[in-house]
């Protein structure tokens, strides 16, 4: 191991071979084997010494952490470290994980002091004086375009130039392209993803039900109150006793309609009867006389507080949207319509 690290300590370190050598003991101690980070990828390096991945990440503001892959002295260095990304540090076999901050800044050389800007890699001049380094432009940084959810990602993604990752909206957004985001060589992402967001079109319009229990009417599964206590932010009820039971809403205009959401009913001082949303049916329609066109089917049992999300098949067209069952008591504590006009 001695030998190991002299002969990687870089040319360009020889004055600092004795500081260099002493403070590597902390890395080389601190490094975790049989792990790496997941998902959080600046850029990889075939071919690299673990010294020189070490110090790629040094050389490199936005790196906080590398994992290396002893066999293929294969290198990747990433944006996030174990406490930053808890979730995405894994065991995997034949890798070594080890954080930034556990190896000593001179490994970097004249980089160690370098002002390169977070989305910057510094590079020795080498062949020239040993003070010098110049900035290159590295990566597209972390994108944060509205409704992006990075969560989608893949293993091999990164955001390093010319590298790529796949994306998705976000839960209450609609994606079209195919999610693709491109680093280019001037550092901008390419973006082949819009994520719309999605307004719910059921909410204060016309609802009314088969029947209604006691003053649960049609109106509170379009209140916009999404709380699920019946008993005291109240949800809609059929009526005791009423087998095939529905709800149905008037969006006021023709929509495609993308998806439905219903939220269940939650614990409540009458216990937990959230069983009773299963076997439901979502149906639209164009006239409030014929609302037959399947959305979807929530076969349940429902549990307590439960978002059920309904997408129907693409180009479902409808003004009106139904819910129903075939046993007694509908109780819908919110009902959302997702769509985009016709
Ligand atoms: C991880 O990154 C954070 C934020 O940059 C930093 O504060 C922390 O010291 C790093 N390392 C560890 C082991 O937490
Ligand atoms: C970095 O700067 C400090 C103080 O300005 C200096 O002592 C040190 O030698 C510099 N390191 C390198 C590698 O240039
Ligand atoms: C991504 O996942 C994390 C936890 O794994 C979660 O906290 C975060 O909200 C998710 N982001 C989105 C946009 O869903
Ligand atoms: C790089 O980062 C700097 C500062 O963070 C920013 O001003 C600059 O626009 C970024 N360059 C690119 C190409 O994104």
């Amino acid at each position: 191991m001695l030998l190991f690290q002299i002969i990687s300590c870089p040319w360009f370190l020889i004055s600092f071979l004795v500081p260099c050598y002493g403070s590597l003991q902390l890395g080389f101690s601190k490094l975790q084997r049989g792990h790496r980070l997941d998902r959080k990828l600046i850029q990889s390096f075939p071919e690299l010494s673990f010294l020189d991945c070490v110090i790629e990440c040094l050389v490199t503001p936005r790196c906080k952490s590398v994992n290396y892959f002893k066999g293929a002295n294969f290198c990747e260095i990433n944006y996030e470290n174990k406490t930053t990304a808890e979730t995405r540090y894994m065991e995997s076999a034949g890798w070594v994980y080890s954080e930034k901050e556990h190896w000593p800044k001179e490994l970097a050389g004249a980089c160690s002091n370098s002002t390169c800007e977070i989305n910057q890699t510094c590079k020795h001049k080498r062949y020239s004086e040993d003070t010098f380094f110049e900035c290159v432009l590295s990566d597209c940084g972390i994108p944060d375009q509205n409704g992006i959810d990075l969560n989608t990602t893949r293993r091999e993604d990164a955001i390093g130039i010319h590298r790529r990752i796949h994306a998705s909206c976000a839960d209450g957004y609609s994606q079209s392209g195919s999610g693709w985001l491109i680093c280019q060589s001037n550092g901008e992402w390419k973006y082949d993803i819009v994520c719309t967001v999605l307004t719910n079109i059921a909410l204060g319009k016309p609802a009314t039900q088969l029947s209604t229990y006691l003053d649960y009417n049609a109106a509170y599964a379009v209140d916009g109150i999404r709380e699920t206590n019946h008993l005291v932010h109240k949800c809609t009820a059929t009526g005791d006793g009423d087998t095939n039971p529905w709800w149905k809403v008037d969006l006021q205009a023709v929509y495609y309609i993308t998806s439905v959401r219903i939220l269940n009913r939650g614990k409540d001082e009458y216990g937990d009867v959230s069983f009773r949303l299963q076997d439901v049916t979502v149906t639209v329609g164009l006239t409030e006389s014929d609302i037959n066109t399947p959305c979807g089917f929530f076969a349940g049992p429902g549990t307590a507080s439960q978002l059920v999300v309904i997408d129907c098949p693409t180009s479902t067209q409808g003004r009106y949207v139904k819910i129903s069952k075939t046993t007694v008591f509908l109780i819908l504590c919110e009902v959302d319509v997702f769509g985009v006009p016709v």
